[in-house]
C-alpha cells in the first residue's frame, strides 16, 4: 500500500483551511469527502490520524504562525506530526531545519504532499525518538499526544527531561485527560483558542484548546 499511498491519498482527501491556522492549505479527510462518512471496513486506511488536523496541533500551528519567533532560526522536532502541519508553519516560520516525525509511515507520506502545497520543505522521519536526547534539535513541538495516560506518562517525562536541558518544548492541547491538572501545573500557559463550530462538533466535547510551554525548574 506505501507505493500507492499518494494516489489514495489524493483521491479520499480534499484541499482545505478550514481550521485555526487557514495560512496552510493542507489535504484532510474532511465532511465533504466519502471516506468521512464510510464504515471502518470500506476504507482504505487503518487508522488515518494523518487524516485529521487535531485540535491541540491546530493550536499549536496557530501559535507558531503568530508567533514566529518562538521557531524562527531554531531547529523543529515536531513528534507526531500526523499531517504536517506543526513542522510545515515551523518552516514557512524560519524554522533552520523542521523535522516531521511519525512513527506511522503514512503521516509523512501525507506530509511531504503537504508540505509541497504549501511550498516548503521539511524533513521527515518515522524514528521513534521518544526517550532520546534530541541533540539536534532546539525546540520539540507536541501536537495533541495526550490521549493516553500510559503513553502521556512516558511522553511527559521525557519531555521533562529535555526541558531540562533547555530545550524549547511546546505543546498544543484540547484538555485531554492525559494532560493532567498535575502535569499541567508544571507547564506554562502561552496561548488559548477558542476552537470554531465546525470544530467543536467534529471534536466532541472540546470548545477550546491552549499552547503550553514545559518549563525546567530553572527556567
Ligand atoms: C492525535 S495525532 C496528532 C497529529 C498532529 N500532531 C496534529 O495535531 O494534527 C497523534 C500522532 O502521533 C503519532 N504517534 C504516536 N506515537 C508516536 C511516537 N512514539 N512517535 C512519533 N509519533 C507517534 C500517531 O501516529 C499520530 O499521527
Amino acid at each position: 500500500m506505501l507505493r500507492d499511498f499518494p494516489r489514495l491519498f489524493l483521491q479520499h482527501t480534499a484541499a482545505t483551511r478550514r481550521h485555526l491556522a487557514p495560512e496552510l492549505l493542507l489535504r484532510l479527510i474532511t465532511p465533504a469527502c466519502p471516506l468521512w462518512a464510510a464504515p471502518v471496513d470500506r476504507s482504505p486506511f487503518a487508522d488515518p490520524y494523518w487524516g485529521f488536523f487535531w485540535p491541540g496541533g491546530q493550536a499549536a500551528a496557530r501559535y507558531m504562525l503568530d508567533n514566529r519567533a518562538t521557531v524562527f532560526g531554531r531547529r523543529v522536532l515536531d513528534v507526531g506530526c500526523g499531517c504536517g502541519a506543526g513542522a510545515i508553519a515551523a518552516a514557512l516560520m524560519g524554522a533552520t531545519k523542521a523535522v516531521a516525525n511519525d512513527i506511522d509511515p503514512y503521516a509523512v507520506l501525507a506530509t511531504k504532499i503537504n508540505a509541497e502545497l504549501n511550498k516548503c520543505t521539511v524533513e521527515t522521519s518515522t524514528e521513534d525518538y521518544i526517550g532520546t536526547a534530541c541533540d539536534d534539535f532546539d525546540t520539540i513541538l507536541i501536537g495533541d499526544m495526550f490521549y493516553d495516560e500510559d503513553f502521556a506518562k512516558l511522553l511527559f517525562e521525557w519531555l521533562s527531561k529535555l526541558a531540562a536541558k533547555d530545550k524549547m518544548v511546546l505543546i498544543g492541547d484540547p484538555g485531554r485527560h492525559g494532560l493532567t491538572s498535575r502535569r499541567r501545573s508544571q507547564l506554562q500557559q502561552l496561548a488559548r483558542y477558542e476552537l470554531p463550530a465546525h470544530c467543536r462538533e467534529e471534536n466532541h466535547g472540546f470548545t477550546e484548546a491552549a499552547v503550553w510551554r514545559l518549563t525546567s525548574p530553572t527556567t
